[in-house]
């Protein structure tokens, strides 16, 4: 189950990535927002952050404009691997060595078509679970 999550900028992006989920017959919960006028990225962040910490979903996909505010704030969640990537080496690297467990884009940065491909790479590749990766994983929950 994919978490899917927004800010008034990321809500014509995530009605393209709910096509996508839809096509492959992907299931995703969306905590909003579902409307183009102003809202606060930080509150579906912490959205999304809850629905993967309570494993209500397995992985996530925010956007807000630059991508930089809303992943900010999933970071701060214990156990939120937050990965900003606007191309598709680092969406697949991020799986493999990070298990970043939600995307974020900029919907002002990138175009549909790449953020679609971007969407595709991260949720087609799984962590490489190699143990130095696994290692620096679990040092970042000491911090
Ligand atoms: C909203 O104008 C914008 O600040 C927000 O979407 C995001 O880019 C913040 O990091």
């Amino acid at each position: 189950m994919i978490a899917l999550g927004n800010d008034h900028t990321g809500y014509e992006l995530k009605m393209e990535i709910i096509k996508y989920l839809e096509e492959k017959g992907i299931e995703y919960k969306d905590f909003g927002c579902g409307k183009l006028s102003s809202s606060d990225y930080p509150v579906y962040a912490k959205a999304v952050g809850r629905a993967i910490q309570n494993k209500e979903c397995d992985k996530g996909i925010l956007i807000c404009g630059t991508g930089i505010g809303i992943s900010i704030a999933a970071n701060k969640m214990k156990g939120i691997r937050a990965a900003l990537c606007h191309d598709c080496f680092s969406a697949e690297a991020t799986r493999l060595h990070n298990d970043a467990n939600v995307l974020v884009m900029g919907a002002r940065v990138i175009g549909h078509g790449l953020a679609i491909k971007i969407v595709d790479t991260f949720l087609n590749t799984d962590f490489s679970n190699q143990d130095r990766h696994i290692r620096r994983i679990e040092m970042l929950e000491d911090q």
